[in-house]
Order: structure tokens, then C-alpha cells, then sequence
């Protein structure tokens, strides 16, 4: 699998700001986080590769960052701006934080709300989408916040934003999100104080550059996992995936759906933990999902949705709200991808009923969704499926399609795709 996008993202951040030389392997070299690479060499970071998944940051220190000359443009990835803001907002430049069309639409003053409390000087535009425009300040005063959404691309802005403010910073989460903000801080030397669902960081602390192995993505594995599990005769091992307890939401639900999924060579790679996933084919059942579960496969729901469409049986996602401010409205691009394919859903505001038995072929709309395109393009199997608009797929998982083919998919990419 490719590298694990949210953990690749973190890496350049930090290691850019750290004091020393950075070593990764196994950096995703999806557009994502290029897109983080090439904003931190807009401020002067020099970066090597990714090369093969190796990347060199050679870290300029918490205060050596330098004005950009432009725009910094983050294209698709709301992590990269959303954790950027926070990173920024204690710089003592100004600079401004702009996207493609999708980012340009999702929502930003839940960070930007967070960062002006702590003193940021920090502008979205009307509606309070991107830009982010950041003005240089007098510097960060420290907070202790409840956030009101489950959102770790939050709370990681606003651990960053800390690491640049006077006193102690918290910030407490209504349910458990991904973790790996905490984690790698804690692997660049960063101490901080976690109980429960409050972390607290000190302002002021510099980090110590340091060697980071990437795991898999288990956002990417999610499509083979979904396809093979719902596949009778299916045998599919998946080796190096992070399994992070606060991302493996994808294999419980799979797991109550019925599927046979075997751990194996369990290890920790970067502090993350790690394992070999063997999955074998059955016939799901759908299931209700439970909402609990929502935010540790946030970004698994395309092929949850998919994967229940061939299930037997029905399938109900709730309190996934989050779902229609992705890279798409993905409730929304779901439902009409699986209508196209002759499935039967009903659409709520914060999820959706799916009856299983099976997709028929057709022609659906990714919406330039990477994901939604994965998913429909792994789940497709009894009749051709067409999807349009799969550009993005280059976002997370450069490859996908010759990966997939060589464990039995049969996709085939048009170059007129738009
Ligand atoms: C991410 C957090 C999630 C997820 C996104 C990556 C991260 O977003 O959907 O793809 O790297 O922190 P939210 O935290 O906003 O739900």
C-alpha cells in the first residue's frame, strides 16, 4: 500500500520545523502531500525526494520558517490547509492559504475560529471558505478549547498553533479522532499530556529531528478489503498496513458485516502500530452501523456504501454528518453513484440505508472524489462500470490502477477521462 496520507502529511510539517535532518521512508508521493512539500520549500525548507517514498527534510527549527513569495497552493488537501493554518498562525509573516475548487468549498472556521481565540490575525473567505489569509501578529496566547466537532485535522491545527504560544495549550475532543498528530510529536521529542479525550501542549517547545517509517495507508487498503471481503474466493494479503486503533473503525464494520479478516506480524513502525491483514471472501450482511464507530472510518464510507450495495441485506449509516464536507458531498455522490447502479438507498442528513443484493453496471459520477472513484471502481464486479472525473485518484494512491489489476481487478483508465 502507499504511504499512509495523513501520517505523510505530518511528517514534512514536522520535520520541516525541527531542528535537523529528517529522514523518511515510505512517503506517499500522492499530490496531497506534495502539495505540503511544496509549501514548506516556499518557506524555505529544503526538501530531498520523495524519491521512492525517501524523502531528506532538512529542518530549519521552530522559528526558521520565511515568508512564501505567493500563495501557498494546497489543491485538494484539507489537511494540508487546515493544519497549516494552525502551523502559520504564530509566524510572523503574512501569507495566505488557497485551493482547487473542492477545497475551496469546505468549511474552514472551525479552525480559523480556534486560531483567532488565540489571538491569530486570520481571515477566510465570505462563508468562511478558503483562502485562509494569515497576518502577521504579536504572537499566540494559549487556550483551552472543546471542540465541537470530531475533527483531528482540528485539533491538529490547533496542537501546532500551541506549540507557537505563551503557556499551555488544550484542547479536548467530543469523540476520539485519528491520533497521529500526538504521536509524532511525541517521536520529534515534543512531550504532551493526554487524558482521555483532552491533550494539552507547552508553547515554546522545539523538536528534535528524527527517522520517521511511513505504514501503509489503511484509507487505500480499505478498497481491497471492502472488495475482497464481500467476494466469495477471494484471498488477498495486505502487508505493512497502520492499524492505529483510532482508524481501524474499517475493519470492525467489515467484521460485524461478516468478514473474515486475519492480523498477522503485528509491529510499530514510527510509533504507529503496524500489521500484515489477510482477508479472505464471504458473503457480507448488512448491518447498523454504529455511530461510535463514524469518525475511526471517516474516511472509509465510499466503500462501506459499496460494499453494503453487494451485501445481503440492509445496511444503515448514521451520525456521519461530516460526510457531506469532504472532498465531496460523498452521502450525496454515493447515493447517486448507487442509484446509477441500480441500487435502492435512502438518503438522511447525516447518512444513508442501503438494500444490498447486488450492483448492476452503468456509468456514475466520482464528483472528482478520489475515493468515491476507489471505491466504485474495486466494488464493480458483476457488470462494467464506468466511473467519470477520477483525476484525484492521484491525491492518495498514485498506482491505484495497476495495483488493482494485479490482484485480479480489471480497471481500465481512459486518458479522456476529465
Ligand atoms: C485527517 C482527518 C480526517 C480525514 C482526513 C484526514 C487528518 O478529517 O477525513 O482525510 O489527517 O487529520 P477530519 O479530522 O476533519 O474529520
Amino acid at each position: 500500500m502507499p504511504g499512509d496520507k495523513s501520517i505523510s502529511h505530518r511528517c514534512v510539517m514536522l520535520g520541516a520545523i525541527a531542528d535537523g535532518g529528517t529522514r523518511v521512508r515510505g512517503l506517499l508521493d500522492g499530490e496531497d502531500v506534495l502539495a505540503t512539500v511544496t509549501a514548506f520549500r516556499s518557506m524555505g525548507v529544503d526538501i530531498d525526494g520523495p524519491h521512492e517514498g525517501e524523502a531528506f527534510i532538512r529542518g530549519v527549527g521552530r522559528d526558521g520558517l520565511q515568508a512564501p513569495a505567493a500563495d501557498i497552493d494546497l489543491g485538494n488537501s484539507g489537511t494540508a490547509m487546515r493544519l497549516l493554518a494552525g502551523l502559520l498562525a504564530g509566524q510572523r509573516y503574512d501569507c495566505a492559504l488557497v485551493g482547487d475548487a473542492s477545497l475551496s468549498r469546505r468549511p474552514m472556521r472551525r479552525i480559523t475560529e480556534p486560531l483567532t481565540l488565540m489571538g491569530a490575525r486570520i481571515e477566510t473567505a465570505h462563508g468562511g471558505t478558503p483562502p485562509i489569509r494569515l497576518r502577521a501578529g504579536k504572537g499566540l496566547a494559549s487556550i483551552d478549547c472543546t471542540m465541537s466537532v470530531a475533527s483531528a485535522q482540528v485539533k491538529s491545527g490547533i496542537l501546532l498553533a500551541g506549540l507557537y504560544a505563551n503557556g499551555r495549550t488544550c484542547v479536548t475532543e467530543p469523540v476520539p479522532t485519528r491520533d497521529h498528530t500526538e504521536r509524532m510529536l511525541a517521536a520529534f521529542g515534543v512531550a504532551l499530556a493526554r487524558e482521555g479525550r483532552r491533550t494539552c501542549i507547552e508553547g515554546g517547545a522545539r523538536l528534535a529531528a528524527t527517522e520517521m517509517d511511513v505504514p501503509g495507508d489503511i484509507s487505500s487498503a480499505a478498497f481491497f478489503l471492502a472488495a475482497a471481503a464481500g467476494r466469495p474466493g477471494s484471498d488477498l494479503l495486505i502487508r505493512g498496513v497502520g492499524v492505529n486503533p483510532t482508524r481501524t473503525g474499517i475493519l470492525t464494520i467489515l467484521e460485524r458485516m461478516g468478514a473474515d479478516i486475519c492480523w498477522s506480524n503485528r509491529r510499530t513502525a514510527g510509533r504507529e502500530p503496524v500489521a500484515d491483514l489477510r482477508v479472505q471472501g464471504t458473503t457480507l450482511v448488512g448491518i447498523d452501523v454504529d455511530p461510535g464507530l463514524v469518525p475511526l472510518a471517516i474516511d472509509e464510507f465510499p466503500a462501506i456504501f459499496a460494499a453494503a450495495a453487494t451485501a445481503r441485506g440492509v445496511t444503515r449509516v448514521t451520525g456521519a454528518a461530516e460526510l457531506r464536507v469532504k472532498e465531496s458531498d460523498r452521502i450525496a455522490a454515493s447515493a447517486e453513484a448507487l442509484n446509477a447502479l441500480g441500487v435502492s438507498v435512502q438518503v438522511g442528513d447525516d447518512g444513508m440505508t442501503i438494500e444490498g443484493g447486488g450492483m448492476s453496471g452503468g456509468e456514475v459520477d466520482s464528483a472528482g472524489d478520489h475515493r468515491i472513484a476507489m471505491a466504485f471502481a474495486s466494488a464493480s464486479a458483476a457488470a462494467p462500470v464506468r466511473i467519470r472525473n477520477c483525476r484525484n485518484v492521484v491525491t492518495s494512491f498514485p498506482g491505484f490502477e495497476s495495483l488493482a489489476n494485479s490482484v485480479g481487478f480489471d480497471i481500465e483508465v481512459s486518458l479522456d477521462d476529465p
